[in-house]
């Protein structure tokens, strides 16, 4: 079974992902990993110089980014290796998310990346969260979900997430970075952020992680009928 879940940025759809993959003991990929990933090989090796991305030597080092999932001793959760390191909190710094959206528009990585991403749907259920999953990686996922919450709750949870890291943010900062990734995801032209006609809408921002376990065990009562 692959199921879909798709929406905004901060949304939690990475923590629904796993608690969806634990209950159902299945796979669980995070796609923004992979793109946070390919953003930090591009701050490590100078293709982003003072804000700008360099989009020529991206496509030219395409074969120089190796990213891949691994389970690893100390996390029960897979974490993405860039280039056989374990990048998996180097990747969620303001940084790094400052310039995800604008490296995530590049057609030639989002090619090569989705290729990666279906191979992991390749014999094995799995539960995968981006952005394109339900539009363009797994057309044919037997669950879609497009999941969102307002911009408020979402920059307010991300906050707390950075702040509790010990990150000097602030909640304004955090709000201004979330809207401008939405706007980028939204409008760009290969595989913008969209509500596929398939899937189903949850607005968590009312939500605890328990109602939406609840309203998931439902969806999928409904779609095993
Ligand atoms: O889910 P996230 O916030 O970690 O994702 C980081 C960025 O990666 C997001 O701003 C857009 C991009 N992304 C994408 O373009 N396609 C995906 N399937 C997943 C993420």
């Amino acid at each position: 079974m692959i199921i879909a879940i798709d929406g905004h940025s901060s949304c939690g759809k990475s923590s629904f992902a796993k608690q969806i993959a634990d209950e159902l003991d299945i796979l669980y990929i995070d796609s923004g990993a992979m793109y946070r990933a390919a953003t930090l090989y591009c701050f490590e090796n100078d293709i982003i110089h003072a804000g700008k991305l360099n989009v020529d030597e991206l496509v030219q080092s395409l074969d120089k980014i190796n990213i891949e999932f691994r389970k690893v001793q100390y996390s029960a959760k897979q974490h993405v290796f860039l280039n056989d390191k374990d990048v998996e909190g180097e990747i969620r710094s303001l940084t790094v998310s400052s310039m995800v959206s604008e490296v995530s528009v590049v057609p030639e990585l989002r090619h090569r990346l989705v290729e990666i991403q279906r191979n992991y749907g390749d014999n094995q259920s799995v539960v995968m969260e981006g952005r394109d999953i339900g539009s363009v990686v797994f057309p044919n996922a037997e669950i879609k979900i497009f999941l969102t919450a307002s911009p408020e709750v979402r920059a307010h949870r991300r906050f707390d997430e950075l702040i509790a890291k010990g990150e000097n943010v602030s909640f304004d900062e955090i709000l201004e970075n979330l809207m401008h990734r939405d706007k980028i995801d939204q409008s760009r032209e290969t595989s913008p952020l969209v509500q596929s006609s398939d899937a189903v809408l949850l607005d968590n921002s009312n939500l605890t992680p328990e109602d939406q376990m609840i309203w998931f065990r439902d969806l999928i009562k409904k779609v095993k009928k």
